[in-house]
């Protein structure tokens, strides 16, 4: 009944919506966002549009929320004058007259009457027509431009800790293979001439054969033709000449700027056009070529600025039936501290997109794993890698190991290639002055996850019909192992090889799209959900606890499930250290999913209150039988003190995700009423994607600050880029064992006296250079002076006062020379220098602070 109602009330705003074809402008400085979620009601009808609750609040309707039927944007005018100055300025919410008329409805007479303009309805209406209002927060999105190494980055890690000590052998490095020319027979086949090809190893490898995407047999079958892959980023160079004759203007927007194309504006936006480059490059004599040279690309901006909820979720969906594959390399923030899950508006904007997109096939969406695998970050912590609706991406270095920025858990079903021992990623990049711009260091998991959505471009070419499952099932069976000798390795109940680096390893093109051409479409999903079971057992230091389910097959078959695709696993767990804790499931024929490892960083003391993890391992395993969670301490003994509880495992819940037995009984996940999870109060988007959560400087500006601050892949990769000796090699999960004190760690002492000596040593440099510099300047100015004056002035503090603003222009000057020069900018390959795009920060987003006024 809800829905024919519904659309007779919204018909003749999804009409005006669609005259506006793209969304309005925002002006989050003057006004404040507001999302309301209508609801028709049997007794009132069409009586109340979202104009006339808009109106009866006090606040303007903008339009709908992206291509979330039932919820429309409001604004109204900052109530407090000083608050319109900013953009991240906000009135209290007690204060604001739109929350405030809406909290006094509840107290309304129903049967009054009111009337907004010349229409008049009840209030009884009126407040059944709105299910929630919620204002809008902005926020700025992280990019996974950033690798989280303590080493690098003391502001953020004060205290370095020792790396978990490994658990195994070195593992084998594997010889190089005695080369064919494998790259020139390639370009033959498939007449590249892109002179930068040769040095895309992660295409067509020379020297470590096999160690690439293996590309030929599906480039024999597929380029992409008629696959679109939106860029939810910074923005694309869209006229680049490797990328114009591939851009997709119809599916882009730019949400930062508010313009219908997505221009990278600010000087660090290059994220968005390396990784489109990645997947769309056409065949040409510029730079290299992509995965899937005859896609297209659409790019969604939305990292270049704070934006609302709201605005994501829009993003999330935007131009969801013409673009297929929504490529993100951004998320919560990686520091290996913070535990954060889309919420409210978000996670329904995913929902949708999986529903909805891609004419109801699902909008397939590719996130890359994230970059704090150097402190302890994990992709069960980060609510978008570990959603059931997402493709998670970890990275493999040229050699086939994990490179030590890459998150490991049970989330990821696959990896690709990306940055490590040395080896980078060629790609497009921004164009600077000059055309024809390319960079030689692109990495992270931000490269990887691309490519596996140039891939899926390929699959979707030969077989258009796939759904988001058949997407996930054919990256199973298409990926394939790589380090054989890493302990993580763990044969499956199902037969799959898994581990919690590489997922089921790493996707090869051809298998892709040969699997896909034989591909039967999987049937609708189905699911088991276990009421939530208290378990209420304190967790002794040092100790485990174990709780189990059996999963009887008259569960299953009511349920409807036929066979098993993901596990998803939800905790209340105590703890006065969330980073001590860790988390096992075992499935009933011993399949291990580690859920949460030991985080060096994370003290928070909230534990996990219902946070969902998600496992892939159980895939196509048999579900019946006894399921087994295993919560342990691992809280170190010298921190025990007379401590006689960790914590305490309050309780958990299993819910078991598959195909259906029989179809003619599934239906659509219904959200949010189907999930315990969802229908607990959770409003918004992950908090860490507040600026404010990294380091401090950056609440007063955005991106061109925190690009200076924070380590960029281009910056801190080649320094620092080989494997973390005993990090890189341990079993997932086998960490801080208590039976295995402090083991393995002689090299430890070395390592950190030789940074800390290396600090000291960059400091005393800079001092000497600084004063180099002010003596030099002091030399300068008694030369012009005395050519000026005849005779030095006696008064020195004349000299001082005088030449004090020129020096600290200079020092400052000085200091950032010094900055670069450490930072290896060998960005380019190109004869052509690649300088940031020229154009101007857009007036009315927040620009950097005047550089402070000299002091006299
Ligand atoms: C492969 O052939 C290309 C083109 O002839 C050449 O530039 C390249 O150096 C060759 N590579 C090897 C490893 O022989
Ligand atoms: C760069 O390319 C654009 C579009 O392809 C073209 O209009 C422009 O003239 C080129 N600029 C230079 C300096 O070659
Ligand atoms: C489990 O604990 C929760 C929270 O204390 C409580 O609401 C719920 O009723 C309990 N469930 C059972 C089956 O005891
Ligand atoms: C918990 O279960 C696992 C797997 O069955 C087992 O290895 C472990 O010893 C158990 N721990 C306890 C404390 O019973
Ligand atoms: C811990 O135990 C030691 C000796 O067993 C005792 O001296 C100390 O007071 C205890 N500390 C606390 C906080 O109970
Ligand atoms: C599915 O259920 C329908 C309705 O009960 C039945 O007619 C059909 O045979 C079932 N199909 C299978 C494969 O069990």
């Amino acid at each position: 009944m809800r829905f024919p109602l519904w659309i007779a009330v919204g018909a003749l705003w999804l009409a005006a919506a669609a005259l506006a074809e793209t969304p309005a402008k925002r002006t989050y400085d003057s006004h404040h966002y507001y999302v309301a979620e209508m609801q028709a009601t049997q007794s009132c009808g069409d009586t109340v549009s979202p104009k006339h609750v808009a109106r009866a609040l006090g606040a303007e309707i903008v339009e709908r929320v992206g291509e979330l039927n039932d919820h429309w944007l409001f604004k109204a005018l900052k109530s407090d004058k000083l608050a319109r100055r900013s953009v991240l300025a906000e009135v209290d919410e007690q204060d604001d007259p739109v929350l405030q008329r809406y909290a006094s409805w509840k107290h309304a007479n129903l049967e009054r009457r009111t009337c907004i303009g010349d229409h008049c309805v009840s209030m009884g209406c009126l407040t059944a027509s709105v299910r929630t209002l919620e204002r809008q927060k902005v926020r700025q999105r992280h990019k996974r431009s950033v690798i989280y190494d303590p080493k690098a980055m003391r502001d953020v890690y004060p205290n370095l800790l020792p790396p978990i000590p490994a658990t195994e052998a070195w593992m084998k490095e594997r010889a190089p293979v005695p080369a064919r020319n494998w790259t020139a027979e390639f370009a033959e086949t498939f007449q590249v001439r892109d002179p930068l090809f040769y040095k895309q190893w992660h295409l067509v490898n020379n020297e470590l054969p096999g160690h690439d995407l293996h590309l030929d047999g599906a480039w024999k079958a597929a380029t992409g033709k008629g696959v679109t892959v939106s860029l939810i980023d910074d923005g694309i160079d869209y006229s680049h000449p490797d990328l114009a004759a591939n851009f997709d203007a119809k599916g882009s927007y730019d949400f930062n700027d508010h313009r219908e194309l997505p221009e990278p504006r600010l000087a660090d936006d290059m994220h968005g056009t390396r990784c489109a480059g990645e997947i769309a490059s056409i065949k040409n004599d510029v730079c290299g070529v992509g995965v899937a040279p005859e896609s297209r690309v659409s790019g969604v901006r939305i990292l270049s600025g704070p934006i609302s909820d709201a605005d994501e979720a829009a993003a999330l969906n935007y131009g969801y039936q013409t673009n297929s594959i929504y490529s993100c390399s951004w998320g919560p923030s990686d520091n290996g501290q913070s535990m954060d899950a889309p919420k409210g508006l978000v996670a329904k904007a995913l929902l949708n997109g999986i529903y909805n997109g891609r004419q109801g096939r699902g909008s397939l969406f590719v996130f890359a794993g994230g970059n704090g695998g150097a402190s302890d970050d994990q992709c069960n912590f980060d609510g978008y890698t570990n959603s059931i609706y997402t493709i998670t991406i970890a990275a493999v270095d040229s050699q086939g190991h994990r490179p030590y920025y890459s998150e490991m858990c049970s989330a990821i079903i696959a990896s690709s290639w990306s940055s490590g021992k040395g080896e980078m990623i060629y790609t497009t990049n921004v164009r600077g002055e000059f055309n024809r711009t390319c960079t030689s260091s692109h990495g992270g998991t931000s490269a990887a996850a691309p490519l596996v959505a140039g891939m899926l471009a390929l699959a979707l070419e030969v077989r258009p019909d796939l759904t988001w499952r058949d997407a996930q099932h054919l990256l199973i069976k298409s990926s394939t192992v790589t380090s054989p000798d890493d302990p993580d390795w763990q044969r499956t109940a199902a037969g799959y090889m898994y581990s919690h680096k590489f997922g089921f390893g790493v996707v090869d093109a051809t298998r892709l799209v040969s699997e896909a051409k034989k591909h039967t479409l999987v049937p609708p999903q189905a699911w088991y959900e276990m009421p939530r079971k208290n378990v209420s057992q304190s967790i002794p230091p040092q100790q485990s606890v174990n709780s189990t389910f059996t999963i009887t097959r008259e569960m299953i078959e009511q349920a409807n499930v036929g066979s098993l695709e993901h596990v998803t696993a939800t905790f209340w767990i105590r703890h006065h250290r969330r980073g001590n804790v860790k988390v096992v499931l075992y499935g009933p024929h011993g399949t291990k999913s580690v859920l949460a490892s030991p985080r060096r960083y994370d003290s928070d003391t909230n534990g996990f209150p219902g946070w969902t993890f998600m496992t892939l391992k159980h895939w196509d395993e048999e579900p019946v039988g006894t399921w087994t969670a295993e919560v342990s301490d691992h809280t170190k003994a010298e921190d025990t003190g007379n401590m006689t509880e960790a914590g305490h495992f309050e309780g958990w819940s299993l819910s078991l995700w598959g195909a259906a037995k029989n179809a003619s009984f599934a239906r659509p996940w219904n959200f949010p009423k189907d999930s315990e999870e969802y229908t607990m109060q959770l409003s918004a988007a992950p908090s860490t994607t507040v600026l404010g959560s990294l380091p401090a400087q950056q609440s007063t500006s955005i991106s061109a600050e925190s690009s200076r601050i924070l380590v960029k892949p281009t910056h801190a990769l080649p320094t620092d880029h080989f494997q973390d000796p005993g990090e890189a090699n341990h079993v997932f999960g086998q960490s801080y064992s208590p039976q295995k004190p402090e083991a393995d760690t002689a090299y430890l002492p070395w390592s950190s006296q030789l940074s800390t000596m290396a600090y000291i040593l960059a400091a005393i440099l800079i001092v000497a250079l600084l004063a180099l510099a002010a003596y030099m300047l002091f030399l300068r100015y008694q030369a012009r002076n005395s050519g000026r004056y005849q005779h030095v002035p006696a008064d020195d503090e004349a000299i001082q006062l005088n030449w004090q603003p020129g020096q600290r222009g200079s020092s400052q000057l000085q200091t950032r020379d010094l900055y670069d020069a450490f930072a290896l900018d060998d960005d380019e390959v190109d004869e052509d220098e690649a300088s940031a795009p020229t154009t101007p920060v857009d007036s009315d987003k927040p620009t950097q602070d005047a550089p402070p006024a000299p002091e006299t």
